[in-house]
């Protein structure tokens, strides 16, 4: 997938795709390059990029509320995740995170309970380009626990769901010997469930981070940490299957 950009206007395709806007009509090139300039039949100019994870902020269609960078930097350190891994992940939501791990080259099996937001993540993970690797299923993750015991194991679990605790519950089962659970809950009641369900499951390593996270403002009068924006995202609870 390319990005193509003019101005503050950006669109993704793929090649071979047509872009039509009031900007004119392109089709880009099967062999498109980023750093390239295409033109539109009226003779506006777009740039090429190559589409990257941050870009998906931009350009995927939001359902439920996607993880943010900075949590989903805590949930690649901490487990490691890496291209041969197996990793079943839920609510799927607008598909951010899913799509991030499939971009590193992961095998995402990912649910959604929702069938219309599973419909529109599959459409997100065509243009995140990880269809290949990213399954969307339409389900609830509980209800499916018994199947995926036996479809596994997987070496990361990530979970962004108010009942992730009932799935932690079988996290030993679902999970490699080493592998790793994540678990983000925006509050600090639900991190508590998911906290005794990791120690219920007879899981190691079990810690709950927040990350607090400060943007840097440069400017005539000084430099310090900007006075605006909101701190907290949520709660990250990480573990080990022994
Ligand atoms: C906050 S969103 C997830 C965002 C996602 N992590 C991302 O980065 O885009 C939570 C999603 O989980 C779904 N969900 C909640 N409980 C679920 C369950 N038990 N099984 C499957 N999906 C569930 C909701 O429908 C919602 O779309």
């Amino acid at each position: 997938m390319i990005v193509l950009v003019h101005g503050d206007r950006e669109y993704v395709r793929a090649p071979g795709e047509e872009l039509q806007t009031d900007l004119g009509v392109l089709t880009v090139p099967e062999n498109v390059e980023p750093g390239d300039t295409l033109e539109t039949h009226l003779g506006t100019e777009f740039t090429v990029r190559r589409l990257r994870g941050p870009d998906l902020f931009n350009h995927l269609e939001r359902t439920g509320a996607p993880m943010m960078p900075r949590d989903i930097g805590l949930v690649i350190g901490h487990t490691g995740v890496e291209s041969t891994d197996r990793v079943l992940d839920a609510g799927t939501g607008t598909g951010i995170l899913s799509s991030y791990l499939g971009r590193l080259g992961a095998t995402v099996t990912t649910y959604e309970q929702n069938a219309e937001f599973a419909e529109t993540a599959r459409e997100n993970m065509r243009i995140a380009g990880v269809e290949e690797n990213v399954t969307v299923r339409s389900g609830n993750i509980v209800e499916n626990v018994d199947a995926l015991i036996t479809e596994g194991p997987f070496d990361v679990l990530t979970l962004d769901t108010g009942d992730a605790p009932d799935v932690v519950a079988h996290a030993s089962e679902l999970l490699s010997a080493g592998g790793y659970l994540a678990v983000y809950s925006p509050f600090v009641e639900n991190t508590r469930e998911v906290v005794t369900a990791a120690r219920d499951a007879g899981l190691s390593d079990i810690q709950t981070l927040e990350t607090l996270q400060r943007k840097m403002q440069f400017d005539d009068r000084g430099s310090r940490p900007s006075t605006r924006g909101v701190g907290h995202t949520g709660y990250l609870t990480f573990a080990r299957n022994e």
